[in-house]
């Protein structure tokens, strides 16, 4: 089954607007692991399940092309529009069923999608589709997402920020599993990966400074919300604006564009195809 929770054309553009994309830092934790033991120049990265484009494009300068993919027009509509490298492609299609020759990718990712896969059929293909010595990067963070502002209690600020993920959590798709978020389906992956060359890191945290508008765009641009949204919009504006005026209360300030640091915590998994496999 594919879950098709991101295929609104506001959703799509909220995303591109919105959401964070992984650091150049985390990106070259990435590349440094790959380069270990194949040496550049890269030539084809996937990025499955790319969404907006946001972190794709984070790709193209490393490598000779990158394939985005997802099984959403929307998605990749909005993509197209911004993400437009001239080195990237996009591929309407499921990240189980790839388009791509046996043994021709050398870096596959997923940022903050692979839970919404079939996992264990993304994995045989993603083990199909890489080189020998390539390899797979998984990466997500945690929706509990830190905010500061200056001379503000952060522990009263994320107390706010904490109902709001409180509330969502109901609407939260049961595939992504018990909990706020998907850390243990990762776990559960890396476990299941038969490659002896991985690596699991479970804290990195990428620091944005954004307005609190941004801030509220990219919360409300979760899988949970936008549910929420669906089932019951009157409840669902509802929260928002009285999150946002909270937090406003917080911070002693009347505008949602007063600029608030946000820091996202990422976990990651890094694996290598074996030479003989
Ligand atoms: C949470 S978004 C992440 C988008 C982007 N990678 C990012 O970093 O923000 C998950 C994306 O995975 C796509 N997706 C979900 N299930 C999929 C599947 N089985 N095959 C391909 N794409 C899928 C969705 O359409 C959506 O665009």
């Amino acid at each position: 089954m594919t879950y098709r929770l991101f295929e609104g054309k506001q959703h799509a553009s909220s995303y591109w607007k919105y959401r964070i994309a992984p650091s150049d830092h985390l990106i070259q934790q990435v590349l440094d692991f790959l380069g270990k033991k194949k040496g550049g120049p890269f030539d084809l990265a996937v990025d499955v399940g790319c969404g907006s484009g946001q972190g794709t494009v984070l790709l193209a300068k490393h490598f000779a092309s990158v394939v985005a993919t997802d099984v959403s027009p929307a998605q990749l509509e909005v993509a197209l529009q911004h993400a437009q490298e001239p080195n990237i492609t996009y591929r309407e299609c499921v990240a189980e069923e790839l388009p791509l020759a046996d043994g021709s990718v050398d870096l596959m990712t997923a940022m903050s999608a692979f839970h919404w896969f079939d996992r264990p059929r993304f994995l045989q293909e993603a083990h199909r589709v890489l080189k020998p010595l390539c390899c797979l990067a998984l990466l997500n963070y945690s929706i509990e997402m830190e905010l500061s502002f200056p001379d503000c209690c952060s522990q009263t600020l994320n107390q706010v920020c904490k109902q709001f993920y409180d509330a969502v959590q109901p609407y939260r798709s049961t595939h992504l599993g018990p909990g706020s978020n998907s850390i243990e389906l990762y776990r559960e992956a890396y476990e299941s990966i038969p490659y002896p060359d991985k690596e699991w890191n479970d804290c990195v945290w990428v620091k944005r400074s954004m307005p609190l508008s941004s801030y509220m765009g990219l919360v409300e641009s979760f899988s949970s919300y936008q549910t929420l949204l669906r089932e019951d919009p009157q409840k669902a504006t509802q929260l928002s604006n009285n999150i946002s005026q909270r937090l406003m209360s917080v911070m002693k300030v009347t505008s949602m564009e007063t600029e608030v640091g946000v820091a996202v915590k990422y976990f990651y998994i890094l694996a290598r195809k074996p030479e003989e496999a």
